[in-house]
């Protein structure tokens, strides 16, 4: 089975200070077993975060990277970088990437390759806007922004991804998509997985993102195709993000 996966996506958001509380926080194992939990700081965090979090179930991830393997990109850093601060994960075409900063699907591609080649887990990052919605869009956005990331690559890599759908309406919004309206987009990506390598369509597992909260984690990990959840603004506050990793166990 897929063991569940919650994931801090701090954004442009933290502190040393906050770091250290989270550290202290999850010190002690009092998680479910069955539940993985990645942390994503800003990259000046990262070696500070490796520290705090040793010890802890909280693995380190990282919101983005620049796929050349090094040289003259003023303020990008590389996956070599990640990995060696201790990075497990690492966010591939986050939607805030895609809009503000001009990044593709050819940039998650290579970005993906490059994450790989370190021993980095790519969290692929989907969603339609509220326009690609209300036109009917959701579907065909949301299957051709994974098509375009996992058909190129090799088959035995695909399954070391994990895919997150964040309907871009849904973020930092306070609009939750219903668990139903998650699970219909979810089950698609799933169904498509399905028509390349059954085994992956089992195996690869799919967040849910979007104004995720402590209560309406449950409800939306009850849908058979929601295998965990990539947490925005309440990843910020220790206890709540806490209390969203209890309810996904
Ligand atoms: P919010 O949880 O703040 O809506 O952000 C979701 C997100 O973009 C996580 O990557």
């Amino acid at each position: 089975m897929r063991t569940p996966l919650i994931a801090g996506n701090w954004k442009m958001n933290g502190s040393a200070e906050r770091i250290r509380a989270f550290g202290d926080a999850f010190a002690g194992d009092r998680l479910p077993a069955a539940l993985d939990v990645a942390v994503m700081p800003p990259f000046p965090y990262l070696q500070a975060a490796q520290h705090a979090f040793a010890g802890t179930p909280l693995a380190l991830g990282a919101q983005a990277l620049n796929p050349e393997p090094a040289g003259a990109h003023t303020g990008e850093v590389n996956a070599a970088m990640l990995a060696e601060f201790g990075v497990a994960y690492v966010l591939v075409g986050h939607s805030e990437r895609r809009q503000h900063y001009g990044e593709t699907d050819a940039d998650a591609c290579r970005q993906v390759e490059a994450a790989l080649a370190f021993g980095l887990t790519p969290v692929l990052c989907v969603g339609e806007t509220l326009a690609q919605r209300e036109a009917g869009a959701t579907r065909e956005v949301v299957l051709g922004q994974v098509a375009a990331v996992l058909d190129p690559l090799e088959a035995a890599l695909r399954k070391r991804l994990v895919v997150a759908y964040e309907p871009v309406w849904a973020i930092g919004t306070g609009l939750t998509a219903t668990p139903e309206e998650a699970q219909a987009t979810m089950g698609d990506i799933r169904a498509w997985l399905e028509t390349r390598d059954a085994e992956l369509a089992q195996s690869l597992r799919l967040l849910y993102g979007g104004s995720m909260k402590a209560d309406n984690t449950a409800a939306l990990l009850a849908q058979p195709d929601i295998d965990g959840g990539l947490v925005g603004g309440a990843s910020l506050q220790v206890d709540e993000f806490y209390a969203i990793c209890q309810s996904a166990g």
